[in-house]
């Protein structure tokens, strides 16, 4: 997949589309970084979410993941602490998919 990347300025985000795979690219500092752009847990669309530095922040329920690596940093957010443990005991707390990206002028690369 190609992106034009010429309009995502620092600190912002576009989500792209292909082959039923949705992608988050988000430009941190200047630099282009590629996650799967669905929610793992009620598959909100992340792009509707907050990007503070490296940190995408669901629209939805709060879960939180580092758009560098797609590591979840936290697990819903917005449910109790005791459902939220539970979350993670059945492993429905999820990373989100990184993909390498290679960048060449206003066009990034997925691979
Ligand atoms: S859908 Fe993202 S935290 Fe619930």
């Amino acid at each position: 997949m190609k992106v034009n990347i010429s309009g995502i300025t620092e600190g912002t985000m576009i989500e792209v589309s292909e082959n039923q795979t949705t992608v988050l690219i988000a430009n941190v500092g200047g630099s282009f970084y590629a996650v799967g752009g669905v929610c793992p847990h009620m598959r909100c669309h992340l792009r509707k979410g907050t990007l503070e530095g490296v940190t995408v922040t669901c629209p939805c329920h709060g879960s939180s993941f580092d758009v560098t690596t797609g590591k979840m940093l936290s697990w819903v957010a917005n449910m109790s602490r005791d459902l939220a443990r539970l979350s993670r005991f059945f492993g429905w707390a999820k990373d989100i998919k990184k993909y390498e990206v290679r960048v060449e002028g206003d066009f990034l690369e997925l691979s």
